[in-house]
């Protein structure tokens, strides 16, 4: 007869730090007192599904046990023992972890199925349930204790618990080969560097595909990301540990972040403390990490450049993008008057339902004539295409309009003759959002305007195209191909 046995426990550490040793399937050799010594076969990675890992036990019994299953979402495991010199027949076993409410401790629930020899079920079973599962408890809370004291914080180190041992952790990361088109970004297994001073490492689970990304894959800024490096500078997640000299920021604690340094197309990162941010309960990691590095952008083109308010004449390029969506439907709820070009009827129905009252559908981006028939001309345009609207953005403009150029979807924008700005009193700026939010207050403060606009439906919940990780390249042709709408993310 097939035993169960189900076994739980708390434990005394947040759900990320516990995770963190368990997913290791190699670490129990560190953490359980009963385990001699473990290998994982065949030169795998530990969290490589598949792997094998052969140990010893304590009392001389040796057993290989397979990784059936990891998911870093759910925060659970399955393996099943392949080969064993104890008579435990069928062996499945599952590892489960739930945060307890207060978010800093962790049950832990591990359950699992065995056939025995008859006669041998209660020996057996004694075993697996005091001698594995009791027992692991136990050892884990000190292992996780001692880990704590061996790391203790300084005074200046609020809350700077860390793994018990903070050291290089395995990472899967997405690298650019070598500059060019999408197939260049391929998946790779590296590390993630245990946080030093003033950083933390994060476990990443949802990461911002931006237009921005793919500027830097194709060589625009070869300082910035050489071939060998990885893109990305968004993501979202929970805080694994914590490094000297950082405040306000726990294992555990679920987070996002931007940052002008790339490198977010991948699970585990350390960045530094100061791109980082606390995220409300009611924001959830996907939704963050689509809005962010947009959402921030749209509040510095609003409030800051553009001081859009009731009655300004905005003009919106790609209206149906990922920042475009946010621009229509911030600025219509600043009662200003929404223009918008797009490239189908498809992308001007999205338009539209995000706020743009007047859809432009060009496939030659010839759109000034419409703007001055609408409405005399734009106070504002928001121009994230560059070479092919640059001509029409001046013919759209009204007298004393301003000219935002943020991006060039569609090819670097000509020099601009500053002569060109005077016939009609204009004005052009160029704004990178990294400038925006240099500095934790500037980040701290755009980003709870950003959450409160999702909060009372100024902005509506976006409507994401999730990737796994290791798609990003499809993700960047899907977008430099004109064909999403709204943001797009890579799950890791
Ligand atoms: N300066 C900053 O700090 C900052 C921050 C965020 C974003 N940006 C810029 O804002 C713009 C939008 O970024 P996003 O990430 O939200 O992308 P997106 O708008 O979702 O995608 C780009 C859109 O641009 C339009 N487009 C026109 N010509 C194109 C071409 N030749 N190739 C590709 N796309 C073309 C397409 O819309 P249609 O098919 O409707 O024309 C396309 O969907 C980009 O220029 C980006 O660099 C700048």
């Amino acid at each position: 007869m097939l035993q169960k046995i189900i076994r739980s426990a708390v434990i005394d550490a947040p759900i990320a730090r516990v995770w963190s040793v368990l997913r290791d399937f190699n670490s129990h050799d560190q953490w359980h007192d009963a385990v001699a010594h473990s290998r994982i076969e065949a030169g795998l990675r530990s969290d490589q599904v598949g792997c094998i890992r052969s140990f010893a036990l304590k009392d001389g019994h040796r057993i290989r046990e397979q990784l059936l299953n990891l998911d870093d979402r759910q925060y659970k495991s399955s393996y099943c023992i392949v080969e064993a010199s104890l008579p435990l027949q069928r062996y499945v076993a599952t590892i489960t972890l739930k945060p307890v409410t207060d978010g800093e401790r962790t049950f832990w629930h591990w359950e699992s199925s065995f056939a025995t020899p008859p006669g041998r079920e209660r020996e057996l079973r004694l075993a697996v349930a005091e001698g594995v599962y009791e027992a692991g408890f136990a050892c884990l809370r000190r292992y996780l204790a001692r880990g704590a004291d061996l790391h203790s914080p300084g005074p200046s180190a609020i809350g700077s618990a860390s793994l018990p041992a903070a050291l290089p952790l395995p990472n899967r990361q997405i690298v650019l080969r070598g500059h060019g088109a999408a197939d260049e970004l391929v998946a790779a297994a590296g590390q993630a560097a245990a946080p030093g001073p003033g950083q933390v490492r994060i476990q990443q689970r949802a990461i911002g595909v931006n237009f921005f990304d793919i500027y830097l894959r194709r060589g625009a800024m070869p300082a910035l990301l050489a071939p060998g490096g990885t893109p990305g500078m968004e993501a979202a997640g929970t805080v694994l540990d914590v490094g000297p000299d950082v405040a306000g920021l726990l294992p555990g604690d679920r987070v996002a972040y931007i940052g002008p340094l790339p490198g977010a197309y991948c699970s585990l990162r350390t960045v530094p403390a100061d791109w980082v941010l606390r995220l409300p309960a009611a924001v959830d990691d996907e939704t963050a990490a689509a809005l962010l590095l947009k959402g921030l952008t749209a509040d510095l083109l609003l409030r800051d450049l553009g001081r859009v308010g009731p009655g300004t004449r905005l003009l919106v390029h790609a209206a149906a993008g990922g920042v475009g969506q946010l621009v229509c439907a911030w600025a219509r709820h600043l009662g200003a008057v929404v223009m918008g070009t797009v490239s189908s009827q498809e992308k001007a129905r999205i338009a539209r339902a995000q706020g743009c009252a007047h859809v432009i559908v060009t496939a030659d981006h010839r759109f000034a004539d419409a703007v001055q028939r609408h409405c005399g001309g734009a106070d504002l345009v928001i121009d994230g295409l560059g070479a092919v609207a640059a001509e029409e953005n001046l013919a759209a403009l009204a007298r004393c309009g301003h000219w935002i150029s943020l991006g060039q979807a569609s090819g670097s924008p000509p020099d601009l003759a500053l002569d060109r700005l005077t016939a009609k009193s204009l004005s052009f700026s160029r704004p990178v959002v990294f400038d925006y939010v240099a500095n934790p207050a500037a980040l701290a403060a755009r980003a709870q305007r950003l959450w409160d606009a999702l909060a009372d439906g100024t902005l509506p919940p976006p409507v994401i195209e999730r990737h796994p990780l290791a798609a990003a390249a499809r993700a960047h042709q899907r977008l430099e191909s004109r064909q999403t709408v709204g943001p797009l993310l890579l799950l890791a």
